[in-house]
């Protein structure tokens, strides 16, 4: 059977981009009976990237609670978190002795780093650099080859991280024997990217984002924030430029998005556009966000899920490791 792999940041609030771009697809992908899937989150990589424990713990509590109230099929599915796999640290381990610096150099994300602080003279070149940041390539090898997935459902940005997977593993492979299946990076080229509240991409990084489960009021006024050009009600408006339209037509159906064109077309007054906009919003995210509430509310029972999907991974990863072990000279004493 098939293997798929779908690694889930624990940083940050999730956004409606997140949702149309990454989350929503995933979810719909935990359905499939045709594959095995693990879902997991990356809290070992959340510490590159946050040191603030009460941030650390937070997140993960909150990003489970939102894939789970959106209905990730956790039946069907195994989903865990990273930190409760210990198989996965010996494994990085065992693949950072075969992976060669210069490959890990040449990493986009430690690339823009040093550039960043090139660009000032007074500046050490590695400055606020981690060992974590720069091996985090290697922890995200460790995350697939674990489970020998061979598809990884992921956006641009993480294809090169794909890239040295393969080229970890088949390093491992020739030194110890073919242990490993080379991973594949799936990039869904249809993927909604999502314009934020200034115009521009939305994304964490530009501030300019509508949080998933942002209570309703506050919902409505992030929506009334979005940036519109000052054409009076009456005049016919382009849809193709419009934020609003677009964040419409991510969640709508083609129906339902022909109709809103229609009223472009006749000159809709951004007033009313916003308010549709919020309320149609509003429907399609109030169940999911009772669910999420409720979520919150239960940290002992989202622990209790992902000790089970632990439990289930590590059926795999427990005699794998041994396996491991045994092909790099770690076994017993004594023994043949
Ligand atoms: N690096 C990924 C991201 O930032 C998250 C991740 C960690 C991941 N380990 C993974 C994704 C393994 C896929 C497979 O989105």
């Amino acid at each position: 059977m098939e293997i798929t792999l779908t690694g889930i940041t624990t940083t940050g609030t999730p956004h409606l981009g997140n949702y149309v771009g990454a989350i929503l697809p995933a979810i719909e992908a935990s359905r499939r009976t045709d594959v095995r899937s693990f879902y997991f989150l990356a809290d070992y990589h959340a510490l590159v990237k946050c040191q603030d424990p009460a941030l650390v713990h937070r997140s993960r509590l909150e990003v489970a609670a939102t894939w789970l109230a959106l209905g990730l099929d956790v039946e069907n599915v195994i989903f865990y978190a990273q930190t409760d796999i210990p198989e996965i640290l010996e494994l990085t381990w065992m693949l950072t002795c075969v992976t060669a610096k210069g490959l890990m150099n040449r990493a986009h994300a430690y690339k823009a780093a040093v550039a960043e602080n090139m660009a000032d003279p007074d500046k050490d070149p590695d400055k606020g650099v981690t060992m974590g940041l720069f091996c985090y390539p290697i922890l995200m090898a460790a995350d697939i080859l674990m489970f020998k997935a061979s598809k990884i459902p992921v956006g641009k940005d993480q294809v090169q991280h794909l890239e040295m997977a393969r080229d970890i593993a088949a390093r491992f492979n020739y030194l110890y024997g073919e242990h490993f299946v080379l991973p594949e990076a799936v990039v869904d080229e249809r993927a909604a990217v999502l314009v934020g509240l200034d115009g521009r991409k939305m994304s964490k990084s530009y501030g300019n984002t509508i949080p998933l489960f942002e209570p309703e009021k506050a919902l409505r006024k992030l929506i009334m924030r979005i940036k519109t050009n000052s054409l009076p009600p009456e005049t016919p408006k382009d849809p193709a430029t419009c934020t609003l339209f677009q964040i419409y037509q991510a969640f709508a159906t083609v129906g339902e998005t022909a109709a809103l064109r229609e009223r472009y077309a006749q000159g809709i007054a951004w007033g009313e556009m916003k308010q549709l906009l919020f309320e149609y919003l509003n429907a399609r995210l109030s169940e999911p966000r009772q669910r999420y509430l409720e979520l919150l509310q239960e940290p002992d029972h989202i622990e209790q899920i992902l000790k089970r999907g632990a439990a289930r991974a590590r059926e795999y990863s427990a005699p794998f490791l041994q396996e491991l072990r045994r092909a790099v000279g770690i076994w017993p004493l004594g023994q043949g």
